[in-house]
């Protein structure tokens, strides 16, 4: 397995394009299962999990075309209804192609994704949509088999606000017969950008943006060509990088107004962040400032950067607290970095980080997507060499990280296993 070698202590400077967003690209390429013509998807980025996708809607009877970041998919032979596990294990997003299938097959047979290291992750509100909306629904041998000659709009209320559950129930709604009423809906920019996506196909989606969806069924959907949103999450983790580094990096290609809860706690930490349309430039303070935050669902603080503020503030000045209430599970980094001589306790779901003046450098095993991407960071801040192993978790959900850090200025490189 690579390994991603840092050697910390360079102010990063210059400046970085940020790739489309993993997490709009997903469920927008499993949207194309919804018509029988060519979509075309610009500006997807390079991933794992888009290569994941690609095998999954291949094996239910796409044809997919792939230009660098051009990704063009024709489901009109769409003809297997089956998700095996294999294919699912890889990747839990693939539970997405639940919905379309139902929709456009009338039945779908998708294996249950396996557990996560961050928790439990159940899919039960997505079971309980689709039931609402009329599916037969059974769990049978670690599959969901679920079919429906025909879907019925319903109303549908998400016990706790779910991405991919809002995502997979608003694409099994848009072909449903009647008014489908989505409410306390997830509201992230990956779910509005597939509602925008489905509504150029010609579904009638309204509420957009808000936590109540309402879907105004369609007898079918046509093919669309779009490009993908930026990548929000991959924007704040160079974001942090600039802060910790005590750098000053301009990212182009970016969203500003995706991330209004970063700009507002990085600001906080003593960081400048400028912003002109879809550049922003960030400066590091010349000290860090110690601050709380707790992560919830947009446009709260997101918990895709809850792991790499958790850097920051491991050197900040003074005492922080991280909350944690969207999963159960998602502060494995903190022994990591404790290896790095952060000074972190935590207790349930709250971390309390006591600000060192530097960490070391050591070896590091990275666990899940974000963490990784913690780990590079606090190479970058350390003193000395950082080793991070189980780098497939980063090559999942960031594209060519290491040559974007180093075109920053930053001593990093892979070693090949
Ligand atoms: C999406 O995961 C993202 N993944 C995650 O990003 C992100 O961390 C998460 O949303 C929260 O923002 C994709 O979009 C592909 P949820 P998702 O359903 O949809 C509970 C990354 O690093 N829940 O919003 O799986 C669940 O256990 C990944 O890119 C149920 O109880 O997350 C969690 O506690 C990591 N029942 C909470 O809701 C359900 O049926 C939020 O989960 C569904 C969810």
């Amino acid at each position: 397995m690579d390994k991603i070698v840092v050697e910390g202590g360079y102010p990063l400077k210059g400046e970085v394009r940020i790739s489309g967003a993993k997490n709009a690209a997903l469920p927008i390429l499993v949207s194309s299962l919804l018509t029988d013509g060519p979509c075309t998807y610009s500006n997807v980025p390079v991933l794992k999990d888009i290569e994941s996708t690609k095998e999954l809607l291949i094996n239910h009877g796409a044809r997919i075309e792939t230009d660098q970041h051009t990704v063009t998919i024709d489901a009109g032979g769409l003809n297997n209804s089956e998700a095996p596990y294999d294919l699912v294990r890889k990747m839990r997003a693939s539970i997405l192609v639940l919905g379309p299938l139902v929709a456009r097959l009338k039945k779908a047979r998708v294996s249950l994704p396996g557990g996560c290291s961050i928790g439990a992750r159940p899919i039960n509100l997505h079971l309980k949509g689709l039931a609402a909306l009329g599916a037969k629904v059974e769990l049978i041998h670690g599959y969901v088999e679920a079919s429906a000659a025909k879907l019925r709009g319903a109303e549908i209320f998400f016990d706790t606000v779910t991405v991919t559950g809002t995502e997979n129930l608003m694409m099994a709604a848009v072909l449903a017969e009647g008014i489908t009423l989505l409410r306390n809906a997830a509201r992230e920019p990956e779910v509005t950008a597939l509602a925008d996506v489905l509504n150029k196909m010609g579904a009638k989606i309204e509420g957009i943006g808000t936590s109540v969806l309402k879907i105004t069924g369609v007898p079918a959907l046509k093919p669309v060509s779009v490009s993908i949103i930026p990548d929000r999450i991959e924007t704040g983790t160079f974001m942090v990088s600039a802060a910790l580094s005590g750098g000053d990096i301009k990212i182009l290609d970016c969203e500003p107004t995706h991330l209004e809860s970063v700009i507002h706690k990085l600001r906080l930490t003593g960081s400048e962040v400028k912003i002109d349309g879809n550049t922003m430039t960030v400066k590091g303070g010349d000290k860090i400032t110690s601050i709380d935050i707790k992560t919830m669902p947009y446009p709260g603080f997101p918990t895709d950067m809850q792991a790499q503020f958790m850097v920051l503030l491991s050197v900040a000045k003074g005492f922080s607290v991280i909350t944690e209430t969207i999963f159960e599970n998602r502060f494995i980094h903190v022994s990591e970095l404790k290896r790095l001589g952060a000074d972190i306790k935590v207790s349930g779901n709250t971390a309390m980080i006591t600000g060192v003046p530097k960490l070391m450098g050591a070896p590091v095993m990275a666990t899940d997507l974000r963490a990784s991407a913690s780990l590079i960071l606090a190479g970058l801040a350390a003193s000395g060499t950082t080793e991070v192993s189980r780098v497939y978790h980063l090559d999942r959900g960031y594209e060519a990280i290491e040559k974007k850090f180093a075109s920053l200025g930053a001593k990093i490189k892979r070693v090949k296993a």
